[in-house]
C-alpha cells in the first residue's frame, strides 16, 4: 500500500489546478496520448488527479478511466466533469484494477515516482500490464533524475497560483534511496499551509528493467510530448512501453 502523504488532501486539491495550469504542453500531452489510441478508444490514466488531461480527452471521445487514490482530487474532476465523461475508480493504482482492458495505460506528470519502494513500481507496472489489451501502450512522462540526483542541499523555488498567493517550493533527496522530499508551503490570506510529499526517482535504465520485469517492453523514448529526441541533455522523458509477446 502507498504511503498516505501519496494521495493529494483537500489543501493541495484546491490548488492542484492553479500549480498545472491548461498549458501548451498539458495540450500536446492530450495529442501525443489520443495518437496512440483508435478513434473512440480506450484510455487508462493512473493516478488521474483532477482530470487536467482525461477530461479533455474524454471530450474528444475516448472512453476514458482514471485510478485516484484522493478523494479530494476526484471532487475537483467532478467539478470538470460534471456529466462523468471519465469513469473513475477509487483507489490504490499499484494494486487497484478496473478488471478491463484499455488501448492506452498512462503515468503522467512523474506519477509513477509517487510510488515509493521498487517492490510498489513493479507492483504498479505489473497493474498496468495486466489493463493493456495485446498491441496496447503504456506512456510514462518522468523527470531525468540526473541533476537532482547529485543535489548537496536544499533546493528553494516559487510558485504563483494567483493573485494573492504563491506556494514555497523546497526540495531535498537522500541519493542512496532515491528519496526526494518535496515540502509545498501555501501563502496567502491566512496562515501558511505546509505538505510534504516523498517520491522515489528512478533513472530510465531502472524504469525499463521494472518494466522487463512486468512483461513489457521499451518500443519508443523522447525528450517530450513534441517528440523531440531524448539525449543526455533532456530533463524529462515520455516513454512508452508494450506488452512484450515473449513472457
Ligand atoms: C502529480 S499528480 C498527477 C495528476 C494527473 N495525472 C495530472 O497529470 O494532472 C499525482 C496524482 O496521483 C495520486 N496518487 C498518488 N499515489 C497514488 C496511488 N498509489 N494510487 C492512486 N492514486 C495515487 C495523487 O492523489 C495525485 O492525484
Amino acid at each position: 500500500m502507498a504511503l498516505d502523504n501519496a494521495f493529494y488532501d483537500d489543501t493541495l486539491a484546491s490548488v492542484y489546478d492553479q500549480m498545472y495550469p491548461l498549458d501548451g504542453d498539458t495540450v500536446q500531452a492530450i495529442d501525443f496520448i489520443g495518437e496512440l489510441a483508435p478513434p473512440g478508444g480506450r484510455i487508462l490514466e493512473l493516478g488521474v488527479g483532477t482530470g487536467r488531461i482525461a477530461v479533455p480527452l474524454a471530450e474528444l471521445g475516448y472512453d476514458v478511466h482514471g485510478i485516484e487514490g484522493s478523494t479530494a482530487m476526484l471532487t475537483k474532476l467532478k467539478e470538470r466533469d460534471p456529466d462523468g465523461k471519465v469513469t473513475t475508480h477509487l483507489g490504490d493504482f499499484t494494486e487497484t484494477t478496473t478488471g478491463e482492458q484499455f488501448d492506452v495505460v498512462t503515468l503522467v506528470l512523474n506519477t509513477f515516482y509517487v510510488a515509493i519502494t521498487k517492490e510498489q513500481q513493479l507492483s504498479c507496472l505489473r497493474n498496468a500490464r495486466g489493463q493493456l489489451r495485446g498491441g496496447g501502450k503504456l506512456i510514462i512522462e518522468a523527470f531525468d533524475p540526473a541533476p537532482y540526483h547529485d543535489m548537496k542541499k536544499p533546493e528553494v523555488s516559487v510558485r504563483h497560483l494567483s493573485e494573492r498567493a504563491i506556494m514555497l517550493d523546497t526540495l531535498t533527496v537522500d541519493r542512496s534511496k532515491q528519496l526526494m522530499v518535496a515540502t509545498h508551503t501555501i501563502l496567502s490570506a491566512g496562515s501558511p499551509e505546509t505538505k510534504r510529499h516523498v517520491i522515489r526517482y528512478a533513472f530510465p535504465a531502472e524504469i525499463d528493467l521494472l518494466a522487463q520485469l512486468a512483461g513489457l517492453r521499451l518500443a519508443g523514448r523522447w525528450a517530450g510530448w513534441t517528440k523531440l529526441p531524448y539525449t543526455s541533455a533532456s530533463l524529462r522523458h515520455v516513454s512508452v512501453y508494450e506488452p512484450d509477446q515473449d513472457v
